[in-house]
């Protein structure tokens, strides 16, 4: 009789909560597609799913001027001037500023006050040369389109109420105003001439991007600290979403781009919640708020590894079986670490060596440690990029785009640092929606990165929409 070696049972017991295959997958793509269905026939004005954006058009990649857009992602905001130069072309001049605990925590109109001191900054210092005398001094204004990462009711292209936060956001006195109101109050605070043409959610602004550098892209998707995605749909599909005065001036068969908010899909009926999900969703500051999502973004990655980990270190086969000193914090083990564990092809594990002298240890690392680290964060990873192509296939099938008869490209615009930056998060993507569709239908698949989205995606619809 051989005895198992501690650590492959352990391993072992891991895989078989976290490797998803075709079969486990199923129930994740129907539950989405049931979603899609019932989100499309419900009124987005709670905390809702499928929202439409009221972009009816896409660029053509031959539009020109200079826009605002102000991009506020999970942590960083990003105010640019967006030089719209025709063939496709773009230049972008941006601030980035990160956001802090206090002003996401906090009051909701300071956190309005400092965009509007970032505006100022790059209209009037950074961004000065691209504008007329009578811009800068506020008498002519400005068109602002705003790529907003989180969920807002839209009652227009650019009116919409803040609905409730992710991303550690709680702002006071935000929840249900208007978003282009708290920032024009903001901007007249400040004395600047700043008008709001649209507002688009980033999935969207995403999949407006990317039109604008490939005119058949059908799905816009996130893959960052956040996950969502967008694609157009008949405005006939959304009836119930829309106010009846709205819908009859519209033509039915115009399609409209759609906020999914996929991330707040999903339910204990149908993913495939381990102990450790649980575990990471009753720690939360929003239980039972976008479970999909706490499964396998950027923010949550890392918090799942460390809990993982935490079970190893236990049954001692991990770090000498003490607890490193920092690591027992929660959200202590952030994503970026094991971007740069599963990155280390190096024969002397530099840089893990270098990630784990983060913590104090009794005992130094081992090169054992970090093959054992390495390899929770691998199966944390996979399934993450498995998850990601649950919500793709999801779409891809809504839209029939696998069952056309034209046998185009399917273009997908996407944007994410967990997916530009994770190591092999793209190949395993694509190997997941290669397992899903089958070769023939995958080599159509383009995922196909969307630079500067949210800016790019914000400047080119201030400006169809100022038109
Ligand atoms: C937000 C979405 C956003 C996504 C990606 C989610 O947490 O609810 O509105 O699009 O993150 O940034």
């Amino acid at each position: 009789m051989t005895i198992a070696n501690p650590v492959d049972a352990l391993f072992s017991d891991l895989e078989r909560q976290f490797i998803l295959n075709k079969k486990d997958l199923g129930p994740i793509v129907h539950g989405f597609r049931e979603e899609l269905k019932t989100g499309l026939t419900t009124p987005s004005t709670k905390l809702a799913t499928m929202i439409p954006s009221f972009v009816t058009k896409l660029p053509t990649g031959n539009e020109t001027g200079t826009f605002l857009s102000l991009d506020m992602g999970g942590t960083n905001l990003r105010i640019s001037a967006v030089e719209l130069k025709g063939h496709g072309e773009v230049e972008v001049l941006e601030l980035k500023r990160v956001a802090s605990k206090e002003l996401k925590t906090g009051e909701g109109s300071v956190f309005f006050d400092w965009i509007a001191d970032t505006m100022d900054e790059l209209v009037h210092v950074k961004a000065k040369h691209l504008f007329n005398d009578d811009q800068l001094e506020g008498k002519e204004a400005l068109a602002l389109g705003i790529c907003w990462s989180f969920p807002v009711h839209q009652v227009t292209v650019n009116r919409g109420t803040l609905l409730r936060m992710g991303k550690g956001f709680t702002l006071e006195n935000a929840e249900g105003r208007d978003l282009s109101d708290m920032l024009h109050e903001a901007f007249e605070r400040k004395g600047l001439n700043v008008r709001v043409s649209a507002i688009l959610n980033d999935a969207v602004g995403t999949l407006v991007a990317h039109a604008y550098a490939n005119p058949r892209a059908r799905i816009g998707f996130i893959f960052a600290t956040g996950v969502n995605a967008s694609y157009p749909e008949k405005i006939s599909s959304m009836q119930a979403k829309l106010d009846p005065e709205y819908y009859q001036s519209q033509d039915a068969s115009t399609e409209m781009l759609l906020n999914t908010e996929i991330d707040i899909f999903g339910s204990e009926s149908y993913l495939p919640l381990t102990t450790y999900d649980l575990a990471l969703d009753e720690a939360h500051n929003q239980p039972k708020f976008q479970l999909y999502e706490k499964m396998m973004s950027g923010a949550y990655m890392g918090e799942l590894t460390r809990l993982i980990a935490l079970d190893f270190i236990k049954a001692g086969v991990l770090f000498e079986g003490v607890i490193p000193e920092g690591f027992e914090e929660a959200y202590s083990f952030p994503t970026m670490y094991m971007s740069a564990l599963e990155s280390d092809n190096t024969s002397n594990k530099e840089e893990s060596f270098k990630i784990l002298s983060k913590y104090q240890t009794v005992q130094a690392p081992t090169y054992s440690d970090i093959s054992v680290l390495t390899r929770i964060c691998k199966i944390v990873a996979t399934r993450s990029a498995v998850l990601a192509c649950a919500s793709i296939a999801a779409m891809i099938e809504q839209q029939g785009l696998d069952t056309n008869e034209d046998k185009h490209d399917i273009v997908i615009g996407i944007n994410g640092s967990t997916y530009e930056f994770y190591p092999y998060m793209a190949e395993r993507v694509h190997y997941a929606l290669r397992n899903w569709f089958g070769t023939e239908t995958s080599d159509r698949i383009r995922m196909e990165i969307a630079k500067d989205g949210g800016s790019i995606g914000g400047a080119l619809i201030a400006m169809l929409c100022n038109q």
